[in-house]
């Protein structure tokens, strides 16, 4: 989110703010925040990629009213299935996210309002236990593996992901920018690399959000991005060699790709 757009986009409609911490790079909370308090609006963080990452050294999540988190397996913090969870300081939010997971229940059998039936399975949240005390750990060696990528990278045509200084990401995803990357990610895959698009469609040309009649060219930074994007692999259990390995790779792309344009 880009702070210095969110007070244009702000209309007497507005019921929250929304950031999102993606792809483990805490948004820039504090004018976020700032512009929020002034205007009386909540904020909710989408932490859902981020679980761990800290801005001006709070952990995400805690900043806004509420914080969301996603356990979908792939995930910094997953589980063996779905899952996720809210945080909040606010008893009221509290006490009603407990009931709306329960179907209304305010207590047993005493239904408020029509719910939902989103109880975490106990064995999920089992294992979130067991791995949200190695969380620290992981991130820590994701944040390891980003560094030797940019270090590896910086000097080639491609643009490497950049954050706020005083913000510890989590890399959830390594995203880099480059053009032509299609051809990139297809040199990458006939080497057995394998690598990700987040995302081929920004959120307003997706078909579920027609309705909202936003056109191509109505978010040109999420559509450049959208086209550039490349995420590399990264997570806690890669090596060392296998990051070299893959920045070599896309060393030698880009030489290759420079050479045909001078050809
Ligand atoms: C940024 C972001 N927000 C929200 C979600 C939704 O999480 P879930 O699928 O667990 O509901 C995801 C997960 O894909 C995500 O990456």
């Amino acid at each position: 989110m880009d702070p210095a757009r969110l007070k244009a986009a702000i209309t007497p409609r507005t019921k929250a703010i929304l950031p999102v911490h993606l792809f483990g790079q805490p948004a820039d909370m504090g004018p976020i925040l700032e512009i929020a308090d002034q205007r009386g609006i909540p904020v909710i963080e989408d932490a859902a990629q981020a679980h761990g990452a800290r801005y001006r050294g709070r952990r995400v999540g805690q900043l806004g009213v509420i914080g969301c988190f996603s356990f979908y397996p792939g995930k910094n913090l997953g589980a063996y299935g779905e899952g996720g969870a809210m945080v909040t300081n606010d008893a009221q939010f509290a006490a009603r996210a407990r009931a709306l997971r329960d179907h209304g229940q305010s207590r047993r059998y005493y239904h408020d309002e029509i719910g939902y039936n989103y109880r975490m399975d106990s064995f999920q949240a089992a294992v979130l236990d067991i791995k949200l005390k190695k969380l620290d750990e992981w991130n820590s060696a994701r944040a390891e593996h980003a560094c030797s990528y940019s270090s590896l990278l910086k000097d080639l045509p491609v643009k490497i992901p950049g954050y706020f200084e005083d913000s510890t990401p989590v890399w959830h995803c390594y995203v880099i920018e480059c053009d032509g990357r299609d051809r990139l990610r297809s040199q990458l895959s006939d080497l057995g690399i394998e690598t990700g698009i987040h995302y081929p469609v920004p959120i307003h040309l997706q078909r579920a959000y027609d309705f909202l009649g936003h056109r191509p060219g109505g978010f040109p930074v999420s559509e450049e991005f959208s086209r550039r994007c490349l995420s590399l692999p990264i997570y806690p259990e890669m090596t060392g060699e296998q990051v070299q390995v893959v920045a070599e790779a896309v060393a030698e792309a880009a030489s290759k790709a420079k050479a045909k344009a001078t050809a």
